[in-house]
């Protein structure tokens, strides 16, 4: 929903298009998406670097971190987290439509709010790659990095997903990576890969 009336978009005067040929460098956005300690960040983050080592633009938008900005004002109710979704689906179509590879870490846990930024991007020509990051609840909560599953347990933290708070899996994204059975730099590959064989990036 639109709050401000009298607004009028502005076009600019380079198409994406001409803008991906001037840099040699083509947008897109790879969303991560799967439970707390799935290892979106952990992947994000080796993919990023791996990304920038072959010269490919590339910046990450991370769950925790959005938070302490853009998104400081929002918790974890169901209305809080289709808010936080749809700001980051705006941001990462900015990113991606500038042509950077944009890498966001998020829960993510309602299919609509996913297929929401999955339509923005696309109805904009954008590629979209939605990357399922997926491991067992046993095994998240055996890893539990940051203590969340044992504070969700003990009902310290509510609305908490997959504990007390729902995560519908993805029915089928582009890459699905089962992170108890790979390891990192195999679930990089992975995605590498499906950039590659898609040509979805250009390595200069
Ligand atoms: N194959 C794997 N891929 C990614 N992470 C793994 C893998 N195997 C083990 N791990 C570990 O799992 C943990 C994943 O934590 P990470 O912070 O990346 O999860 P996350 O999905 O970003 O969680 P959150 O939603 O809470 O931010 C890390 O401690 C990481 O080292
Ligand atoms: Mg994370």
């Amino acid at each position: 929903m639109t709050k401000a009336a009298n607004i009028t978009w502005h076009e600019g005067s380079v198409s994406r298009e001409e803008r991906e040929k001037l840099l040699n460098q083509k947008g897109l956005t790879i969303w991560l998406t799967g439970l707390s300690a799935s290892g979106k960040s952990t992947i994000a983050t080796v993919l990023e670097q791996a990304l920038l080592h072959k010269g490919v633009s590339a910046y990450r938008l991370d769950g925790d971190n959005i938070r302490f900005g853009l998104n400081k004002n929002l918790g974890f109710s169901p209305e809080d987290r289709e808010e936080n979704i749809r700001r980051i689906a705006e941001v990462s179509k900015l990113f991606s439509d500038a042509t950077v590879v944009a890498i966001t870490s998020f829960i993510s846990p309602y299919i609509k709010d996913r297929q929401l930024a999955r339509q923005l991007h696309e109805s904009s020509g954008i590629p979209f790659v939605e990357v399922f990051v997926d491991a067992p609840l046993s095994v998240v909560e055996q890893r539990d990095p940051k203590g969340l599953y044992k504070k969700a347990r003990s009902g310290e933290i509510k609305e908490f997903t997959g504990i007390s708070a729902p995560y519908e899996a993805p029915e089928s994204p582009e890459i699905h990576i089962r992170t108890d059975l790979v390891d990192i730099e195999q679930a990089v590959k992975h995605i590498l890969d499906y950039l590659t064989e898609k040509r979805l990036v250009v390595a200069p």
